[in-house]
């Protein structure tokens, strides 16, 4: 069977570099590779509520931050999760596989739900099994992905078994997480021991794709660091997340390995590192900005390569709901 890759990412206006350096930049790379599906999960994205004036615009320039930074929409598939409705009706399919006791596993909808369990959507609890569904509907065997979602990749392998067992039928991929060694969990600038997200607490924490230079050099000079200077040996940042996370951020940028920039670091002051890493940040991600903007002035052609990648989407997504549906049991 073909290398086939399904990933996505939510259309919540706030592509940052922690979706750039933990998954976005990974994507780029595997597209020689793999035969690529890239889905703009607007379905998930209504987990919480989003305004419909915004959603649109948000998914439009989602789309368009993806193709500057290098998706090749021409040789693979890009579009918006709604367009194809083959996601939602294999999410109820797998609804009625998975079991209540794994989504009360799920680390995610804890982390988000808090103390507020019982006021989110039961759309924030089903999420992991659409996630599930948009895997399996293309029967990807790969799906790269940041260290958070790894768990939601692992419950789509046990309900993709579970699908396979229960109706005698090997209908159904069971798909292998990649998740990258360093940079699959970028942390906020302002506490190393937070994911970098918009809903992180603090907006200076998060570097968006958007953020113009001068932004890109505040969040960087007013980071959280320590006292001491920069190790000369990876070791040197047990205990140490913010200096992990900057040094980190400053090596990815660069496609590097952080042993690879450890001898540039060495002995450094962390006045010296920011210095460095604004010019990096600045010069990886002024050029995918203005590209976003020069596609966002052309709205209807990005609505015309997502219609593009949903007419294309649908071809393969039809037939699996198909086979599946004959699994089960439904007339069709
Ligand atoms: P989302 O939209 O939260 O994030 C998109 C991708 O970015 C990664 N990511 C990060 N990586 C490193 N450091 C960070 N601080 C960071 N923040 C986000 C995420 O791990 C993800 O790879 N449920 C998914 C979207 C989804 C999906 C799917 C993914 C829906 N269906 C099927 C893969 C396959 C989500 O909310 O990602």
């Amino acid at each position: 069977m073909n290398k086939r890759i399904f990933t996505a990412i939510k259309p919540t206006g706030d592509l940052h570099l922690g979706n750039y350096l933990g998954a976005l930049n990974n994507w780029v790379k595997m597209q020689d590779e793999y035969e690529c599906i890239f889905n703009l999960a607007d379905l998930h994205a209504i987990t919480v509520w989003q305004d419909p004036k915004t959603l649109a615009d948000n998914t439009r320039e989602l789309a368009a931050g993806l193709i500057a930074s290098g998706l090749d929409v021409d040789k693979h598939i890009l579009y918006n999760q709604s367009q194809v409705k083959e996601h939602a009706e294999l999410a109820w399919v797998l609804n009625c596989v998975a079991r209540v006791g794994w989504m009360n596993r799920m680390t995610q909808f804890k982390d988000k739900a808090g103390k507020n369990r019982e006021k989110v959507s039961l759309g924030l609890y089903a999420y992991p099994s659409l996630m599930a569904a948009d895997i399996l509907l293309y029967k990807a065997t790969h799906v790269p992905v940041g260290e958070d979602q790894k768990q939601h990749v692992e419950l789509t392998r046990d309900i993709a078994i579970k699908f396979n067992n229960d109706f005698e039928k090997d209908v159904l991929v069971v798909p292998e997480p990649v998740v990258q060694a360093e940079g699959a969990r970028i942390m906020s600038l302002k506490d190393g021991t937070k994911k970098m997200s918009k809903s992180d607490g603090s907006s200076m924490g998060c570097i968006f794709l958007s953020d113009d230079d001068d932004m890109i050099a505040k969040k960087i000079r007013k980071a959280k660091t320590d006292p001491d200077g920069l190790p000369s040996e990876l070791s040197g940042f047990n205990g140490r997340a913010e200096a992990y996370n900057l040094v980190t951020i400053y090596a990815k940028l660069q496609d590097k390995n952080l042993v690879d920039i450890m001898p540039d670091i060495a002995g450094k002051q962390f006045s010296d590192l920011k210095k460095m890493l604004t010019d990096v940040a600045v010069a990886r991600i002024s050029p995918i900005r203005e590209d976003m903007k020069k596609l966002m002035s052309d709205k209807s052609g990005i609505d015309r390569i997502l219609k593009n990648g949903a007419d294309k989407g649908r071809v393969i997504a039809s037939k699996v709901l198909s086979e599946v549906y004959d699994a089960v049991g439904f007339l069709k």
